[in-house]
């Protein structure tokens, strides 16, 4: 071995450099990465980006995404469909299985159903999320909707396959599905405080509904919004506390709970962090660390630690999650009994998608307040639909693992 060997050197700096960045998701996949060596699908690809879908693509392991080129792409596009149901439409086309070109040609008895990512969401009702695929005469594959009950498209060829992670094929034209593309209502016309009161988080609604919060809340509906809402149980153990506050101090309490930016749950797993919120106002931060804690996603205020527990609506650009816990910011509750301890080092991730700041501003300083953490209160929420794989918390651990090896044999060469 040549011990200084500047090559050495930088070979062990470059695979340091490597691992640290970004870019490998915890499958090894990421579908942008790979549609993007096909110009030709780069509509499809777009749409993928903005749905938020390509987040869900690479969270999920045994999947296969049918991407249609540009050319196949204009005939949606012209529908002029909103957002959510463009997330919709393209869900059809992620199919919760692994299918190859030489599986395609060989599905047992001639025909299947393959359940897709959009019967997943619970959007889908019946068999609508369902896609048909059979083997037809001439070597040719068909898919069909089960909505439209016919073949739409035909398989054209594969485009890249990592068995069995994920497999990404071209088939002939989108799958018409009138389930799908329906139109949703609009998120300024979405009452969150009556859909909140009738899925167990009525203490909550009707406290926004006495503040001015709520209009910060509507505010920010269009933009985007993410909400974490604390379920009943929860809000109901601390109301003497809220009473306790000031009207500007429960106005910072319930703006607390909303983050002026659509984080969908495998966003959240994706991109832990800290976290500005509505009631972020220049000199008062007002923020949490979302972290990952095995298959659950909590938020740390530094003074609880809450759960997601379900999720209420998610059609972006609003989500709504439920929460077990109220969340207590630092800036009202600094005189906790039980402070949280600090997190591990390396745990931490630095804020990753964290929004600017608000986008509204409101001036008196809130009163502090002294008090201690709420009781928990079990989750009877609507469960979580993601059950996604590892977490990324595990990956930077690893991916430090392997740079601290690296370095050590870098070292021993010197
Ligand atoms: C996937 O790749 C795109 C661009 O190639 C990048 O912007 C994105 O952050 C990557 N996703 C993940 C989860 O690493
Ligand atoms: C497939 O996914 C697993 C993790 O689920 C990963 O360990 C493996 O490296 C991936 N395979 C490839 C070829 O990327
Ligand atoms: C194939 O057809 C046979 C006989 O009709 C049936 O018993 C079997 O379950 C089918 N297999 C699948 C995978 O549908
Ligand atoms: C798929 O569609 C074909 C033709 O419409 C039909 O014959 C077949 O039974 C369907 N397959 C399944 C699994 O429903
Ligand atoms: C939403 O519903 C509540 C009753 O749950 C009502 O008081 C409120 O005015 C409604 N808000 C809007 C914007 O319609
Ligand atoms: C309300 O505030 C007063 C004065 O700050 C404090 O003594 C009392 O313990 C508080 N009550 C609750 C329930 O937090």
């Amino acid at each position: 071995m040549h011990l200084r060997s500047p090559a050495a050197f930088t070979a062990a700096f470059i695979s340091i450099v490597a691992l640290l960045l970004p870019g490998a998701t915890v499958n090894g996949h990421n579908i942008t990465t790979i549609l993007a060596k096909f110009p030709e699908f780069s509509t499809f690809n777009h749409y993928l980006t903005i749905t938020h879908l390509a987040d869900d693509i690479n969270n999920r392991e045994t999947i296969t995404v049918c991407a249609v080129d540009n050319a196949g792409m204009s005939d949606l596009l012209s529908k002029h469909l909103s957002v959510y149901a463009m997330k919709n439409v393209l869900a059809l086309h992620v199919l919760l299985d692994y299918f190859g070109a030489k599986k395609l040609h060989q599905i047992t008895n001639g025909t299947a159903l393959a359940a897709t990512m959009f019967q997943a969401t619970g959007t889908a009702s019946g068999s609508s999320g369902f896609v048909n695929i059979t083997d037809l005469k001439g070597g040719k594959v068909g898919f069909g909707s089960e909505d439209s009950g016919k073949t739409d498209a035909t398989f054209v060829k594969s485009l890249q396959e990592i068995p069995y992670n994920i497999s990404v094929i071209q088939i002939s034209s989108m799958l018409p599905s009138a389930e799908a593309e329906a139109p949703t209502p609009e998120p300024a016309s979405v009452n969150i405080t009556s859909l909140m009161s009738a899925h167990g988080c009525k203490n909550f609604a009707e406290a926004l509904l006495g503040s001015d919060a709520m209009n910060t809340y509507a505010g920010n509906l269009d933009g985007g919004l993410s909400v974490f809402c604390p379920l009943d149980d929860a809000f109901k153990g601390f109301m003497p506390k809220f009473k306790n506050l000031t009207v500007s101090g429960k106005q910072s309490l319930l703006e607390y709970h909303g983050v002026p930016v659509y984080q969908s749950m495998s966003m959240l797993k994706s991109s832990n962090g800290l976290m500005n919120t509505l009631a972020t106002d220049g000199a008062s931060k007002y923020d949490f660390t979302v972290q990952n804690d095995g298959q659950d996603v909590t938020i740390k205020t530094g003074i609880v630690t809450a759960k997601i527990v379900g999720t209420l609506i998610d059609q972006q650009p609003l989500i709504i999650f439920t929460v077990d816990k109220v969340l207590l910011p630092k800036e009202l509750f600094k005189g906790a009994v039980s402070p949280a301890p600090a997190p591990a080092p390396g745990a931490d991730a630095p804020a990753a998608d964290s929004p600017k700041a608000s986008k509204k501003k409101h001036k008196s300083p809130p009163a502090p307040a002294s008090s201690d953490s709420p009781a928990d209160s079990p989750g009877g929420a609507v469960a979580d639909q993601e059950a996604d794989g590892n977490n990324a918390v595990e990956i930077k651990g690893f991916r430090f693992a392997v740079v601290g090896l690296i370095f050590f044999f870098v070292c021993l060469m010197m």
